[in-house]
């Protein structure tokens, strides 16, 4: 009786060895197909080549001065020469260079009249810089914010063109399978283009893939804290019901629209910033849907 029960004991063990082989097998080609897979779904998650560094001895002082032009949490941004040019240098603070290699690369990659030009990182040494075209007005710096703050600025049809072009490199954006996540009126610059102001989006930092980007849990406390300091994060993001979307970022941009029309009556726009900032995301419209309605009002 003892030997027939180990005799079983064996045989149960051996088929339990050869079902965990097979069964760890067929875990392998799984993960192995399920990387094919996700290689084949998301195209724009190619190779990226390192971004151009740029030699620092090269970069120089506006005047001999250090021009500060804007100031954040990761760092700050200077406005320099760089081989006879004016730049942007975006000088990090604590930051790793992976992730200044991932802004940089993300606007290398994209090719828009609306999207920043750069020429390249300096991440050999610290502070690690990002080194992009530098756009104003009459030399001096201006986000959307300041233009309305400062009372700068145009009329109706001008600012109907600058949301315009805004909405154009957006839709871009989108068309490449990116999100922004950081729409707001401190991130688009205006330059002064041959007599007309153009607006360029920038602060590439928070850049997401459309197709990987994952929901978000926050306690509660981190979401009365988003829901104050940081409105430009749509609800269902904050809630943590939804990844980040193109939705999300229509919602962001309605929020800037919302602002201009805080400074300004402008009828057409309103009703555009109140679809935008609709509270479900899947009813707020595209940016190709935006565009029409602005190109229709343009007539
Ligand atoms: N290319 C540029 N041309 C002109 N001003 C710029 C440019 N890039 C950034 N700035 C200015 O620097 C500020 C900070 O840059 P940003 O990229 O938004 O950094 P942060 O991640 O610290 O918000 C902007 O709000 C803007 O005033
Ligand atoms: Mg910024």
């Amino acid at each position: 009786m003892v030997k027939r029960l180990e005799e079983q004991r064996r045989d149960i063990t051996k088929k339990l060895e050869i079902t965990t082989k097979h069964a760890n097998s067929n875990k392998r080609k799984a993960v192995h197909f399920w990387k094919l897979w996700r290689q084949q779904q998301a195209p724009q998650n190619k190779i990226r080549r390192e971004p151009r560094q740029i030699e620092r001895d090269n970069l120089k002082k506006c005047r001999s001065t250090d021009e500060l032009i804007g100031e954040g949490r990761f760092g700050c941004c200077k406005k320099m020469m760089y081989r006879g040019r004016v730049v942007a240098v975006k000088h990090f603070k604590d930051c790793s260079d992976k992730a200044v290699h991932n802004e940089a690369a993300t606007i290398s990659e994209l090719d828009h009249p609306g999207l920043p030009f750069i020429f390249g990182v300096c991440t050999k040494q610290q502070p690690f810089l990002l080194v992009m075209e530098y756009y104003g007005i009459n030399g001096t710096s201006v986000t959307i914010a300041r233009a309305l703050k400062g009372k700068m600025l145009f009329g109706q049809p001008e600012w109907t063109d600058v949301v315009l072009q805004c909405s154009k490199a957006i839709a871009y954006l989108h068309s490449k399978g990116k999100i922004h996540c950081d729409l707001k009126a401190d991130n688009i610059v205006l330059q002064d283009s041959d007599g007309v102001t153009r607006p360029v989006i920038i602060d590439f930092g928070k850049v997401k893939d459309i197709t990987t980007a994952k929901t978000k849990k926050l306690s509660l406390v981190d979401q009365e804290f988003y829901r104050k300091r940081h409105k430009h994060i749509a609800p269902e993001i904050v809630r943590g019901t939804h990844p980040p979307s193109t939705a999300s970022d229509v919602y962001a941009f309605g929020l800037i629209i919302s602002l201009i029309c805080h400074y300004y009556k402008f009828e057409n726009l309103r009703r555009i910033a109140v679809q935008c900032i609709h509270g479900t995301p899947e009813k707020r419209p595209s940016m190709d849907a935006i565009i029409t309605t602005l190109d229709n009002n343009s007539v």
